[in-house]
């Protein structure tokens, strides 16, 4: 699906949010970036930095391919961040590859907000340690986008320069000159980041930040990289750093949190008093082991809670709920249901154990409306007398505005749905149009499975697939421990691809026996790119997430093993021609 068709109503009903706007990107090209800097530093906006794409895609098995991150990367710009580290180019061909060309799409399309206003396109930023190599990958991987931005880091803490770096104060501060000077005479916009700040020397730290200004820095991200601080603690280096870095007062001051000790969306907010004004957030707080901070958190308490902070964010807060189920869909991390603002339960007290004061008065229990974060509560009912037209109106209620064959295809599979099930609902809906529509390239379609099974007999499947690039049917069958691996054992067979089943979760869409399926799948595969790590220099495990929704958990367990086939099919493929690209 391209999540251009895909347009969330907002409150009013206006649809203009997201839509591409016909206007000459590049007067949106930042004129002169310490001005623009000082009047961030000094204003009332706290810019959104969001690195679901980058920090995001390190968490364990979050394997993005270029697809999803493109349809990832359009949804954030709908969702108004300001700017999005779309990765780390100096990782693989295919990383490089990823970046350039959200920088040449989403980096170059103007867009309309839901006023109808245009709104210029988000910074495109490219992660890059602190090298000419790393820089270079970036510089190219970013610099099509109307406003490119290289974030180079380095570790300042004295564990990590003593036993990951091996290098002296001395060397650190030379590098960070040297470093932060080659990105600045790439490119204008230089962020740079002191790795494990919140484990450094303060002191150190001053002296570090004001060479990286002097050399041509306008953003200096303080990243917590283990979470370990408090955030009384943040709070205070960051105002520290504010207060005594030469120049600072006039750079922006960004804040990086991991959620090592559940703190970072409380780290963030008292760095944000304290007087910065970039946020580094991903959607649904995935990242790095715990997680990075997460943008609905923190973006809803500023809103929830303007008193409070008195500022604002270019986020259009409507478009939460669509980037929270986009980014756990790709991602295959599903989201806990009690997750503040996006999960399953943030709001479940409307029809639940608050009803009787919710009834009486609103706020009795609820502090933000469901509506805010775009999940709406809808009047219309739809059932299995329910045609086409009511099925479309229904959907464009809840935003989607669907291409006919697309429409086709949710049509089909909601009167089947609805020939099981009385009502379907709006979680049913949501469960049906996302398995629909967030569908990779199908290498492998699913045809058809048989399933014997039983006390008394060896588990049994016969799986019938089409290849859509020969247009072969074959047919195989498969025994195995039980249904759902006879049914895979069947489909390895057809397939044959090397993988390993690490994870396998199945939940209900719905309440009562006869609800939805909704199985969600992880497989590994043998890496043997050689250069599979992250940022920091940690090994990446190759993981690719399958989901598949049906009102039979057998059939929903295949789907979700095709996408997650398919996935992996597709990005090696893709790897297998960038690399070609390059060499
Ligand atoms: O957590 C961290 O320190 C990072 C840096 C690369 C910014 O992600
Ligand atoms: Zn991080």
């Amino acid at each position: 699906m391209s999540t251009e068709t895909t347009v969330r109503a907002d409150e009013a009903g206006d649809v203009t949010n997201g839509e591409v706007a016909d206007v000459d990107v590049t007067t949106f090209a930042i004129a002169d970036i310490r001005s623009h800097a000082r009047q961030i530093a000094h204003g009332d906006t706290v810019v959104v930095f969001d690195t679901t794409l980058r920090d995001g895609e390190q968490s364990p098995g979050a394997t993005l391919n270029t697809q999803e991150k493109l349809d990832i990367a359009q949804q954030l710009a709908r969702l108004g961040v300001d700017i999005m580290e779309a990765g780390f180019p100096a990782a693989s061909p295919g990383d490089l590859d990823a970046v350039r060309q959200i920088a040449n799409t989403i980096g170059r399309n103007a867009r309309l907000d839901k006023n109808g206003q245009t709104v210029a396109p988000p910074i495109i930023a490219g992660l890059a340690r602190a090298n000419k190599n790393d820089i270079d990958k970036a510089w190219e991987a970013v610099q099509g986008a109307v406003r490119p931005r290289i974030h180079t880091f380095l570790a300042t803490s004295d564990i990590h320069m003593e036993h990951k770096l091996r290098m002296s104060r001395d060397d650190v501060l030379e590098t960070v000159g040297d470093m932060v000077q080659y990105a600045a005479s790439l490119c204008q916009d230089v962020e740079f980041s002191p790795e494990d700040a919140g484990r450094s020397d303060p002191a150190f730290l001053v002296k570090v930040l004001e060479v990286a200004i002097k050399a041509g820095a306008t953003t200096l991200n303080i990243p917590d990289t283990v979470g370990y601080t408090t955030p009384e603690e943040y709070g205070a280096l960051i105002q520290h750093l504010r207060q005594n870095v030469p120049g600072g007062k006039d750079v922006i001051f960004s804040l990086h949190c991991h959620n090592d000790l559940g703190l970072a969306t409380a780290n963030t907010l008292a760095g944000i008093k304290a007087g910065a004004r970039q946020i580094e957030v991903t959607i649904n707080g995935i990242g790095e082991r715990a997680g990075n901070t997460s943008l609905e958190e923190t973006v809803m308490a500023l809103h929830t809670r303007k008193p409070v902070y008195g500022l604002e964010t270019n986020v259009v807060t409507t478009e939460l709920h669509r980037a929270s189920d986009m980014v756990s869909r790709y991602t295959g991390i599903v989201i806990q249901p009690n997750k503040a603002i996006v999960g399953a339960n943030a709001f479940a007290h409307e029809a639940g154990i608050h009803q009787d004061g919710m009834l009486k008065h609103k706020r009795t229990y609820e502090i933000m409306d469901a509506s805010t974060i775009g999940l709406h509560q809808s009047k219309l009912v739809l059932g299995k007398h329910s045609g086409r037209h009511a099925l479309q109106r229904k959907l464009e209620e809840m935003g989607y505005h669907l291409e006919r064959d697309e429409l086709q295809e949710i049509f089909k599979r909601f009167k089947e749905l609805a020939d099981k099930k009385k009502t379907v609902s709006d979680a049913d809906l949501e469960a049906l149009v996302g398995d629909e529509l967030y569908q990779p390239v199908e290498t492998w379609e699913l045809l058809n499975i048989q399933v014997q099974c039983g006390s008394q007999v060896i588990p049994t499947a016969v799986v019938t697939l089409r290849n859509n690039t020969t247009g072969a049917t074959v047919t195989d069958a498969g025994f195995g421990t039980g249904p759902v691996d006879a049914i895979y054992q069947g489909i390895n067979r057809i397939i044959g691809v090397e993988n390993t089943l690490v994870e396998f979760l199945v939940q209900a869409v719905t309440e009562g026996i006869d609800a939805n399926g909704d199985v969600t799948i992880r497989i590994e595969v043998p890496d043997s790119r050689g250069y599979s790590e992250t940022a920091q220099g940690r090994p990446r495990r190759r993981l690719f997430s399958g989901r598949g929704v049906d009102t039979d958990i057998l059939v929903a367990s295949a789907k979700a093993y095709m996408q997650a086939l398919n996935k992996l099919l597709s990005t090696l493929n893709s790897e297998s021609s960038s690399v070609a690209i390059t060499a």
